[in-house]
């Protein structure tokens, strides 16, 4: 068993408290200001660190808003419609994020009065609120002592022990858990949680660490050692694929756009809004992107643009052409699948970031050619 002692450099063999002092002194001197850093409503600290999964802060602050404004409390969410929710989050994308939020909300209500539960387990139980995030908001809501892991953190706690360990990796996730928990500081441990990603996020660096204006330079083992890109060790990425696509802009003369739902089969986006749009290659895509119903009945006419979007694993590229209906018969496309939006009533649908992307570029077009 390795014991943090083990991993603290010998001319300072245990000063854990003079870790937790700098640290928190650097916070509370530089810390960036963030709304959720005005509050400590567990609602609103659980709706931040959701949409802080897999999101920057800067791209999270305006939704966060935005979504606080539309559902105020628990209940608000509870009752809202799901279609309202990811309304709201549509952009932020991992939309099971905002589905889970929203169930979990209805559980909130109904089994704990409203109030996020304060017991780890109790945390744990809701849909979408795994270790980090059940840890990450009972420190900072309620000063529970539990630390948190993420890869910010398992940055810092790496280089400050110089521990070989990797987050992707069972062993080394379990590893870099204790460092985190014991070297937590439990009289403040939401402020402490909240210092260790800000560090990651702002001066350990992944690429080029700014250790010059880093307060544990004096404690940090891969600094004193010179080997700061060592640590953490390096991971072999799995690949992203590349996904080609091809959008048909349709528009009809009292400027609405074709849209299609996706399918509530659909492994990602479903019920999502978007424009037929199909794989550019003839064969059809292993990824569940099934093609549109459409694709036979449009031609496309004039191509307007290429916009790039990436998400988890795929690179996609989209060729966005102005299209039309073949037999011109718009009514066709009156189902429960398919209809006709104006842009303002598009503004207000659940419709993919590729979509809206696409629109803005024809806006722009548009507005280049008057
Ligand atoms: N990332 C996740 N939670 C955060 C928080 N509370 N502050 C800054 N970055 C975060």
């Amino acid at each position: 068993m390795t014991n943090i002692r083990d991993h603290i450099g010998a001319d300072n063999p245990e000063d854990i408290a003079g870790v937790r002092r700098r640290l928190l002194r650097w916070y509370d001197r530089e810390q960036r200001d963030m709304p959720w850093r005005h509050t400590s409503d567990p609602y609103h600290i659980w709706v931040s660190e959701i949409m802080l999964q897999q999101t920057r802060v800067e791209a999270v602050i305006p939704y966060y808003k935005n979504f606080l404004r539309q559902f105020p409390s628990v209940a608000h969410l509870a009752r809202a419609s799901n279609e309202r929710v990811l309304t709201s989050w549509s952009g932020l994308g991992y939309y099971s994020r905002a589905r889970n939020l929203h169930r979990a909300a209805k559980r909130v209500q109904s089994d704990h009065g409203g109030v996020f539960p304060v017991e780890e387990q109790a945390a744990l139980d809701l849909p979408g609120v795994g270790r980090y995030t059940a840890s990450a908001i009972l420190s900072i809501a309620y000063g529970v002592p539990l630390a948190v892991l993420d890869g910010n953190v398992a940055r810092v706690l790496s280089r400050l022990r110089t521990v070989r360990a990797e987050v992707k990796n069972t062993a080394g996730r379990k590893t870099l858990w204790r460092l985190a928990q014991e070297i937590l500081d439990t009289r403040r441990p939401g402020d402490f949680n909240q210092a260790m990603m800000e560090l990651g996020a702002t001066i350990c660096l992944p690429g080029q660490p700014r250790c010059g204006s880093c307060p544990l330079r004096k404690d940090c083992r891969a600094h004193l050692q010179d080997v700061t890109g060592e640590y953490p060790p390096a991971r072999v990425r799995a690949r992203e694929k590349s996904l080609k696509l091809v959008a048909a802009v349709v528009w009809d003369r009292a400027g609405k756009y074709l849209l299609e739902r996706r399918p509530a089969s659909s492994s990602w986006l479903a019920g999502f809004w978007e424009l037929p749009m199909w794989p550019a290659a003839a064969q059809t895509s292993k990824n569940g992107h099934s093609g549109s119903s459409s694709k036979a009945r449009l031609k496309l006419v004039r191509p307007l643009g290429t916009i790039r979007h990436s998400i988890t694993q795929f690179r996609i590229e989209v060729e966005v052409w102005q299209a039309v209906v073949t037999n011109n018969k718009q009514a066709d496309f009156e189902t429960k699948s398919s209809k006709w939006v104006d842009l303002a009533a598009i503004k207000k649908l659940p419709a993919t970031t590729i979509t809206r992307k696409a629109l803005a570029m024809i806006g722009e077009r548009k507005e280049e050619q008057e």
